[in-house]
């Protein structure tokens, strides 16, 4: 039994997420940690939300609410959003605790300590009105080059000229609109990331094992240009974990807050901890997950995320952990994600065009939105969801293959034998070869779960369901049965412990619908079928069992061409 720690990227607290971020890290996040722990391993599955920074304000601003409030009430409908897409994390933590508001204050000094910060003067747009500075984006005015009137303080989005804030014509916040706006000098925190180049580099050499696309990206960001930056981890920002060092106050930073990227992904470690917190345990609870001198050691570490937040996992979180010295665990294995595409263009937050994960549940159970998504992932390259696909994937995977199979089986054993698994005759030659080609299958469906192949997986699992067709399809029962009652009696037997063997299989997908061929096949042995002669072999003669609900309904063209609208763009 082995120890394993995952953690997905902790989604931005404004706003729900559409299907593009959940399937970029959540959500395989989830599939490997059902599996792992299908497989009898430790597990600790840790989320959280994203809680900091200016879009964050923004949001609360725009809701009417304070921004402690906007972020509580976001929490809880992310939270409940994830119950229903049977997210399995341990905890769903919030950045914004007060373990990340130690913690993040914690690795500042222990950075400061080692000599890995220096102070920076800064001169930026502060708006008098609305008493604090502003980032670029949240300046508008004229451009001087072509008088467009909403140029934004960093590029004109007219004419593409790069801009400095001081140029714009009529420069105005965009927040408030106030025009009274002042250049002043504000000091800020770097990391010295510079001088811990050569130990980021030796770290990633040494993950020989990792996909290319994530040390491609990382290689890139060690090596392109000047290489890599120092970068600024402190914000004139109200709203965020006040800049200290340890338990004491930072001399000249009062006022101002960590960088939201710094402190999220320090969550990953607070997160734990809440964990520990809401279940009664103590520190040595999660230190034995995070600290290598304090039981992590035998501890691997996986880790998942869309593409674009490859350069923090890679370079900047663990320039967090190298430099603080301390014996923290670095992430072991790093699954990155493209892109989904939405029906010919891209998913948009702000224009509301695709599926969010709330309108999903809400016409659909989470189970066929899982199996699609995931026998789908952008894994080598962006993937596209389209509604035809998803159609034809719900109606012929679910549907036909697996449900219908389900169905079938335990119709004809209720009709010809009664509601018991039925005990006549052997297993013969037919048996034998199911056995052995289940066998084989089932090895490689634990390769692929195991190196997070996640659309291999599936299409692997989506073969082993159509083993049990065939086999129903040659042995035909319904015939034998007028000749070999015994016989067909074997055939009945073995399917139904088919159904609870792919329950089993298939419950790290579609775990709702595991759930109801197991209880339709009264057992709860979810024992994993390593042994598949024996997993056959499971539910005993005489062992009641129930003709479950239709598991998948069929999309019909009509709701397809109905949702197709309805998600254009535009959110209701
Ligand atoms: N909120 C970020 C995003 O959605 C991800 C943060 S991951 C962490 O892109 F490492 F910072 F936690
Ligand atoms: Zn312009």
């Amino acid at each position: 039994m082995a120890r394993i720690l995952i953690t997905s990227a902790i989604p931005y607290i404004n706003g729900i997420k559409h299907l593009g971020n959940l399937v970029g890290s959540q959500l395989p996040a989830d599939l490997f940690a059902r599996y792992m722990r299908a497989r009898g391993h430790e597990v600790l599955f840790i989320c959280a939300t994203d809680e900091h920074g200016t879009p964050a304000e923004l949001a609360a601003a725009k809701a009417g609410k304070p921004v402690d409030a906007y972020c509580a009430e976001m929490h809880e409908v992310q939270a409940e959003i994830a119950r229903g897409f049977r997210l399995s994390f341990d905890h769903f933590g919030r950045s914004s605790s007060q373990r990340n508001h130690r913690l993040t204050q914690h690795f500042a000094k222990a950075l400061d300590d080692n000599g890995l910060i220096r102070e920076v003067s800064e001169s930026q747009v502060y708006s008098v009105d609305d008493g604090r500075f502003l980032p670029d984006r949240y300046i508008e005015g004229t451009c001087p080059n072509c008088g467009y009137t909403s140029a934004r303080g960093d590029q004109c989005d007219n004419c593409t000229k790069q801009l400095d804030p001081t140029d714009l014509i009529d420069a105005r916040s965009t927040i408030s609109g106030s025009t009274n706006l002042e250049v002043r000098e504000t000091k800020h925190l770097y990391l010295m990331q510079r001088s811990l180049r050569d130990k980021l580099e030796a770290w990633i050499d040494s993950k020989v094992d990792w996909p290319i696309l994530t040390t491609s990206i990382a290689k890139k960001w060690l090596n392109d240009g000047d290489g890599l930056q120092d970068r600024g981890i402190t914000r004139d920002l109200h709203w965020g974990i006040p800049v200290r060092k340890g338990d004491e106050p930072w001399p000249g930073m009062e006022g101002k807050v960590f960088y939201v990227w710094f402190d999220a992904p320090i969550e990953y470690i607070a997160g734990t901890a809440e964990w520990a917190d809401a279940n009664g345990l103590d520190d040595a609870a999660w230190e034995r997950w995070w600290r290598t001198d304090k039981g992590a050691a035998d501890v691997t570490y996986y880790q998942f995320m869309g593409k674009d937040n490859v350069p923090f996992h890679t370079l900047s979180f663990p320039a967090t952990i190298l430099g603080s010295g301390e014996p923290w665990k670095l992430v072991d294995y790093l699954k990155s994600f493209n892109y989904l595409n939405y029906d010919g263009g891209q998913f948009s937050t702000s224009r509301g065009r695709g599926v969010f994960m709330d309108q999903a549940l809400s016409i659909l159970p989470s189970d066929y939105w899982r199996w699609w998504l995931l026998s789908h992932a952008p894994e080598s390259s962006d993937a596209e969801f389209t509604w035809e696909n998803f159609q034809a994937s719900v109606n012929k995977d679910l549907a036909d293959v697996l449900g219908n199979l389900v169905s079938r089986v335990t119709k004809f054993a209720v009709s010809k034998f009664g509601e018991t698994v039925p005990g006549g005759g052997e297993f013969g030659p037919q048996e034998a070869a199911v056995i052995a080609d289940l066998g084989t299958r089932i090895t490689e469906y634990g390769a692929l779960m195991e190196a997070m192949e996640v659309r291999k997986a599936a299409a692997e699992l989506r073969g082993i369901w159509v083993v049990g067709n065939e086999y129903l399809q040659s042995s035909a029962p319904w015939t034998v049965v007028k000749t070999d009652p015994a016989r067909a009696q074997a055939i009945v037997r073995l399917a139904l412990n088919l159904i609870r063997v792919y329950a089993i299989l298939s419950r790290p997908f579609i775990p709702d619908a595991a759930a109801m061929m197991m209880a339709a096949m009264g057992s709860d042995d979810w024992t994993w079928p390593e042994d598949i002669s024996a997993g056959l072999r499971t539910l005993p003669e005489g062992q009641v069992f129930t003709v479950p609900e239709n598991l998948f309904r069929k999309i019909t063209d009509e709701e397809r061409a109905d949702w197709q609208t309805r998600f254009a763009g535009v959110r209701t």
